[in-house]
């Protein structure tokens, strides 16, 4: 039985790994902004496994607050699952900063603010666990989501360069890059299914895929292609295209 940090629980896709990882016999720790969010899906996986849930405040935005999160929880997790983010609008992001710095904070700057303090708590301790939801929107800069894409690239580079650094201290990093998925952030966008998972497809991936230490997992195998084949499109022709 391991204890589990999720941070975001109650997004959709962190709801689903919440149930994934109660019904592998895990303690669940539920952290997110919104207290009667985490009651109700505490209250909810209570019913359901017979494992420990705990819930705790957290805003990734509010930097200033991770020491004394992280020191608030009953002992140091096993694993951490950052999931938190904010797809935003690019458009407007593109003239108001506001909006372009929540998004930053949300995808970025907040994960790389309490993830730099899980990190050397787990090197000093020898082990560990950490997982990242990023995105392939972080592969390549388009014109229609290059806030977002930029925020998640640098998470996904974040999350190798601290792999790398890990990995000789018994810690292990997880890189996820899920494609589309049908939740609440996409729910406004005419998704192709054959190219769309379910949050409850992510949960099941993510969990094998730390099992077995794997380094990065696309959830449904096109995804590693098709984003191949965008990142090999050359510049020169990539400009003049509208994605
Ligand atoms: N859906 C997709 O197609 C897709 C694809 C690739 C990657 N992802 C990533 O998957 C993750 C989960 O997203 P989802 O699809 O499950 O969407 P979602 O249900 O909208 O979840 C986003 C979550 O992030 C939380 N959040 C935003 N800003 C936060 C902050 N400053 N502090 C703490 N929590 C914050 C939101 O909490 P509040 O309710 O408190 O705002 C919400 O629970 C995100 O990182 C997203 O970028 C999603």
């Amino acid at each position: 039985m391991k204890n589990i940090l999720l941070l975001g629980a109650y997004s959709d896709i962190g709801q689903a790994l919440a149930r994934a990882y109660a019904a592998e016999g895990n303690n669940v720790w539920l952290a997110g902004r919104k207290q009667e969010k985490l009651d109700d899906l505490a209250a909810d996986l209570r019913i359901r496994y017979d494992q420990g849930v705990e819930t705790f405040l957290f805003d990734a935005a509010d930097t200033d607050s991770h020491e004394s999160f992280l020191e608030g929880l009953p002992v140091l997790p096993d694993s951490v699952v950052c999931i938190f983010g904010y797809l935003g609008e690019q458009e407007q992001a593109q003239s108001d900063w506001e909006q372009a710095h929540r998004i930053l904070m949300a995808n970025y700057v907040g994960a790389v603010s309490v993830l730099n303090r899980v990190a050397d708590a787990f090197e000093h301790r020898g082990k560990g666990s950490i997982v990242g939801i990023s995105s392939v929107a972080g592969e390549r800069g388009r014109q229609s989501n290059y806030l977002y894409g930029s925020a998640k690239g640098g998470f996904t580079l974040y999350l190798q360069g601290l792999r790398n650094r890990l990995f000789k201290k018994g810690v292990h990093v997880l890189t996820v890059k899920p494609g589309f998925v049908d939740t609440r952030m996409t729910e406004h966008l005419q998704l192709p299914g054959p190219l769309t998972a379910k949050p409850e497809q992510v949960a099941r991936a993510v969990v094998k895929a730390e099992r077995k230490k794997k380094n990065t997992l696309y959830v449904l195998w096109m995804w590693r292609w098709i984003m191949l084949i965008i990142k090999l499109i050359p510049e020169p022709v990539f400009k003049r295209l509208s994605l």
